[in-house]
C-alpha cells in the first residue's frame, strides 16, 4: 500500500467560476480541488495550511469511514477544533474501500465558498469489478452563489430570516455560465439585453472528448449546498453500477437524480453519431426552478471539443414531478445480496425521528424531534473522551421518538424545541434502525433533505409514499432485508419516510445530519456516539479550543 502526501494552502482567490468574478475558498489557487486518487488500503496524508486571514477551516472525506482514526473526520466542533488562519494540521487516514467519494469544507457554512473536491479510490490491481469500462472520468456537480459565505450565514441566524435564495448558477467541473433565470427563458424580457450577460468568451466548458465505441464510467457526484440535481447527457442512456462507493445492481436510466452528498458510477458507452457533439446538462429540482441550468459538452473525438451541439438546449424533467424521484431511490438495490454482509435481520434500538422546522427564540431553526442541533465550543471526541462534564448538553439524552400517534405532518409545526448540544449514545456493536418523519415547513411546503452519517454506510429498508406517517406497528414489516442498497447518504423525500439500519461499530463520535448546508446551519443534525472508551490516543492537533487543552 501506498502513502500519497498532498501539501493544500487553503486561501481566498478571485474566481470566475460561472464567468462571475467572486472571491472562492481554494486550494492551491483552485476550486474546486484536485481530485486525490488512491488505490484501496492506501494512506492518504493531507497537510492543509490556512491561509485564510480571518476565517476558520476544517476538511472533512466523506464517505471515508475513519475506522481507526475518528479525530481525523474533519467535522469541526465533533471530531477536532478549528484550524485557526496560520495554522497547519495534517490529515491522515487509510482508505479502506473502493469507491467514489468527496473532501469538502466542514466549518460554519464554508462549503459554499467552493472549498470542495473529490476522492477516487481504485481496487487494487488484479481485483475486478462487476462491470467493464475503458476509462472513468469525475463530474462534480455544484450550486453557486454570488453572495459571501458570511452574508449568507449571517442572514440565517438573522430575525426576521434572510434565505440564502435559489442559486445564481450551476457548476459541472467547476464552470458554469452566469445568466439570469428568467432571460435564460426569454430573452427578450425586459431588462435582458442590459442583464448582466455571460462575458465575452464565457462558453459552456468541455465535459470530455469520448472515443467513439469506448466506455466511460463517470464517477458523478453533486456538492450542491441546497439544489436537489437532474443530470443527463443527451442521446446517451447511463447505467448506473455504484452508489457512495457501493455497487449496485445495474440500472439503466435517462437521467439520474442525485442530491447533495451522494455520489453515483455511471456507465456510458459513446454508441451515437460521432460526427456532433453532446450536451450535458444539470438541472434543479425539488425546489421551485428560478436557476439557468447548467450545461457542458461531450464531444466526439475528431469534433472541436468546445463546439456547441447543434440541438436546442435539454430543459430537463419538470422540477415539481416528485414521482420519478422517488421511483429512483426505490429502484436501487444492492449487486451480488449473496456476496455481502447479510443485514442484521433486527435492530438493538430505533430511532424515530421527525424532522421539523421551528421558530425557537426569534430564530428560524431545523430540529429534529424537538432538538435543534449547535456544535459545542469543545469537540465532543474531546469532551466523552476525558469525560469532562457539562462541555456538551450531557444532562439528558435527546429523544429517541416523537409523539408518532397524533402528530399532524400536513401541518406547520406549532411546537417550539430547543437549541441544543446533545448526543445520542449507541452500544458499541449494536444494530440502529432510523426512520427519519418529514413535515411540513412553516411556509406548508416540504422540502427534500439528503441525509449524511460519518463513520458508517447504513442500509437503505424503505422509503415510505408522499403524505404517509411512519407507523412503526405497520411499516416494520415493509423494510427490505434482503437486497437493500448500502449508501452514506440518503434522500427524504417531501413528506415521506426514509428507514436505514447501521452497526454502530466504528468507536468515535459521528455526525448524522442534512447535508444541505443552510439547514445544517440551522440545526438540521444530530450526533452518535459509540465506543469513545476504544478510541486510541487523541492526537494534541485536534485540541485547543473550548475546554479541551492539550
Ligand atoms: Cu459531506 Cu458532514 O458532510
Ligand atoms: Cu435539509
Amino acid at each position: 500500500a501506498k502513502v500519497h502526501h498532498h501539501t493544500w494552502d487553503i486561501a481566498y482567490h478571485y474566481k470566475s467560476l460561472d464567468c462571475v468574478n467572486k472571491l472562492a475558498v481554494t486550494i492551491n489557487g483552485e476550486s474546486p480541488g484536485p481530485t486525490i486518487r488512491a488505490t484501496q488500503g492506501d494512506t492518504v496524508v493531507v497537510t492543509v495550511r490556512n491561509s485564510l486571514e480571518t476565517e476558520n477551516t476544517g476538511i472533512h472525506w466523506h464517505g471515508i469511514r475513519q475506522v481507526g482514526s475518528p479525530w481525523a473526520d474533519g467535522t469541526v466542533g465533533v471530531t477536532q477544533c478549528p484550524i485557526l488562519p496560520g495554522d497547519t494540521f495534517t490529515y491522515r487516514f487509510v482508505v479502506d474501500r473502493p469507491g467514489t467519494y468527496f473532501y469538502h469544507a466542514h466549518y460554519g457554512m464554508q462549503r459554499v465558498a467552493g472549498l470542495d473536491g473529490m476522492l477516487v479510490v481504485s481496487v487494487p490491481d488484479g481485483v475486478a469489478e462487476p462491470f467493464a469500462y475503458d476509462e472513468d472520468r469525475t463530474v462534480l456537480l455544484m450550486d453557486w452563489w454570488h453572495k459571501s459565505v458570511y452574508e449568507q450565514a449571517v442572514g440565517l441566524a438573522s430575525d426576521p430570516l434572510v434565505f440564502v435564495g435559489e442559486p445564481q448558477s450551476l457548476l459541472i467541473n467547476g464552470r458554469g455560465v452566469f445568466e439570469p433565470f428568467h432571460c435564460s427563458r426569454a430573452p427578450s424580457a425586459s431588462g435582458c439585453s442590459s442583464a448582466p450577460r455571460p462575458a465575452a468568451g464565457c462558453a459552456p466548458p468541455a465535459l470530455f472528448t469520448a472515443v467513439p465505441g469506448k466506455t466511460y464510467r463517470l464517477r458523478v457526484g453533486s456538492l450542491t449546498s441546497l439544489s436537489a440535481l437532474n443530470f443527463a447527457i443527451e442521446g446517451h442512456s447511463m447505467t448506473v453500477v455504484e452508489a457512495d462507493g457501493h455497487y449496485v445492481r445495474p440500472v439503466v436510466v435517462d437521467s439520474l437524480y442525485i442530491y447533495s452528498g451522494e455520489s453515483y458510477s455511471v456507465l456510458l458507452t459513446a454508441d451515437q453519431d460521432p460526427s456532433r457533439n453532446y450536451w450535458a446538462a444539470s438541472h434543479v429540482v425539488a425546489r421551485e426552478r428560478n436557476t439557468t441550468s447548467a450545461m457542458a459538452i461531450l464531444s466526439y473525438a475528431g469534433n472541436d471539443p468546445r463546439a456547441p451541439p447543434p440541438t436546442p438546449r435539454p430543459e430537463g424533467p419538470a422540477w415539481d414531478d416528485a414521482r420519478p424521484r422517488l421511483e429512483q431511490s426505490r429502484s436501487l438495490a444492492v449487486a451480488h445480496p449473496d456476496h455481502v454482509v447479510p443485514v442484521p435481520p433486527r435492530p438493538d434500538r430505533a430511532l424515530l425521528l421527525l424532522n421539523t422546522q421551528n421558530r425557537i427564540g426569534g430564530h428560524i431553526r431545523w430540529a429534529i424531534n424537538g432538538v435543534s442541533l449547535a456544535f459545542p465550543a469543545t469537540p465532543y471526541l474531546v469532551s466523552i473522551k476525558r469525560g469532562l462534564r457539562g462541555a456538551y448538553d450531557d444532562q439528558r439524552p435527546p429523544p429517541d421518538t416523537y409523539d408518532y400517534r397524533s402528530y399532524d405532518i400536513a401541518s406547520p409545526p406549532t411546537a417550539n424545541g430547543t437549541v441544543a448540544s446533545k448526543v445520542y449514545r449507541l452500544a458499541l456493536g449494536s444494530v440502529v434502525d432510523v426512520v427519519l418523519q418529514n413535515t411540513v415547513a412553516l411556509n406548508n411546503k416540504s422540502e427534500t433533505h439528503p441525509w449524511h452519517l460519518h463513520g458508517h454506510d447504513f442500509w437503505v429498508l424503505a422509503y415510505g409514499d408522499d403524505g404517509k406517517k411512519f407507523d412503526p406497528e405497520r411499516d416494520t414489516n415493509k423494510f427490505n432485508l434482503r437486497d437493500p442498497v448500502m449508501k452514506n447518504t440518503v434522500a427524504l423525500h417531501p413528506r415521506g419516510w426514509t428507514a436505514v439500519r447501521f452497526v454502530a461499530d466504528n468507536p468515535g463520535v459521528w455526525l448524522f445530519h442534512c447535508h444541505i448546508e443552510a439547514h445544517v446551519y440551522m440545526g438540521m443534525g444530530l450526533v452518535f456516539e459509540e465506543g469513545v472508551d476504544k478510541v486510541g490516543r487523541l492526537p494534541k492537533s485536534i485540541m485547543g479550543c473550548g475546554r479541551s487543552r492539550t
